[in-house]
């Protein structure tokens, strides 16, 4: 059985004095479930670089792990503004975004870049969380498999295994918009994403590999997304600023 993995998205959002009055108000709300003992869900939180420490500091001895949204493909060098693979390792971190569509449509990044990002990632111990999706136009054009596949080709050719690789579907036209793919349409391209896996690396190596979604993840929708077969997660961006909405999404998906 996949154990199922929820993961924050804060993007460009907090400072480092907003995060104890976060995680008190987010701890207290979920105090009566013992998340300790929740070992079938895994909580991460990818916070902004400069807020990595004092979250792993406010969160210490509890059952979250503190994630990065980006890395730099490079190991070091004149990258002014980059923050690499090793310098994140450094601090402890173990989980990473890559290649979210705000880095591939503001930031260029393109597929074979976002490979080489997971694949220096690894070379780490940093677990990458890759994002792929369509968008509304690839879907109205009935692209969306054709976009996908490329996406994940590119890290097929780069990484030998698929281990400890995590994929986030996000559709992009679903990111920020209050329009979430509904469950059925979530697992329809989740079982895609699995096959295409499947078809790469093998049916084991397909089965064990988590697939979670993101895109307007909220309380209320989180329950019925996690009931799909192919469905291991959320990655959740707007409602995972406000604690209140956090702890009730993660009181639902425990259910
Ligand atoms: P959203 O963002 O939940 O606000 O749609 C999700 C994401 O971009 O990861």
């Amino acid at each position: 059985m996949r154990s199922k993995i929820l993961a924050a998205n804060w993007k460009m959002n907090k400072k480092a004095s907003d995060i104890e009055g976060f995680f008190d108000d987010f701890f207290g709300r979920l105090a009566h479930l013992n998340l300790h003992k929740v070992d079938s869900l895994e909580l991460l939180f990818a916070v902004p670089s400069p807020l990595i420490e004092t979250a792993r500091r406010v969160v210490e001895g509890k059952p979250v792990g503190i994630a990065a949204q980006t890395l730099s493909e490079h190991e070091s060098g004149a990258f002014t503004g980059e923050i690499s693979a090793s310098m994140l390792a450094d601090l402890g971190v173990r989980d990473t975004l890559i290649g979210h569509s705000e880095r591939r449509q503001y930031f260029a990044e393109t597929n074979n870049q976002v490979a080489d990002k997971a694949e220096r990632s690894l070379m780490h111990g940093i677990r990458p969380i890759v994002c792929v999706g369509e968008t509304l136009e690839n879907r109205k054009n009935n692209e969306m498999q054709t976009i996908i596949a490329e996406q994940l080709d590119s890290l097929f050719k780069k990484l030998a295994e698929w281990e400890s690789v995590v994929v986030a579907y996000e559709p992009v036209w679903a990111i920020g918009t209050g329009v979430t793919a509904s469950a059925g349409e979530a697992q329809e391209v989740h079982s895609f994403i699995r096959g295409q896996i499947a078809s790469r690396y093998g049916v084991h190596a397909a089965n064990r590999a988590p697939i979670i979604y993101g895109g307007s993840v909220k309380p209320s929708n989180i329950s019925e997304l996690l009931q799909q077969k192919d469905i291991d997660g959320a990655l959740v961006g707007g409602a995972s600023l406000s604690p209140v909405d956090f702890a009730s999404l993660v009181t639902n998906a425990i259910g």
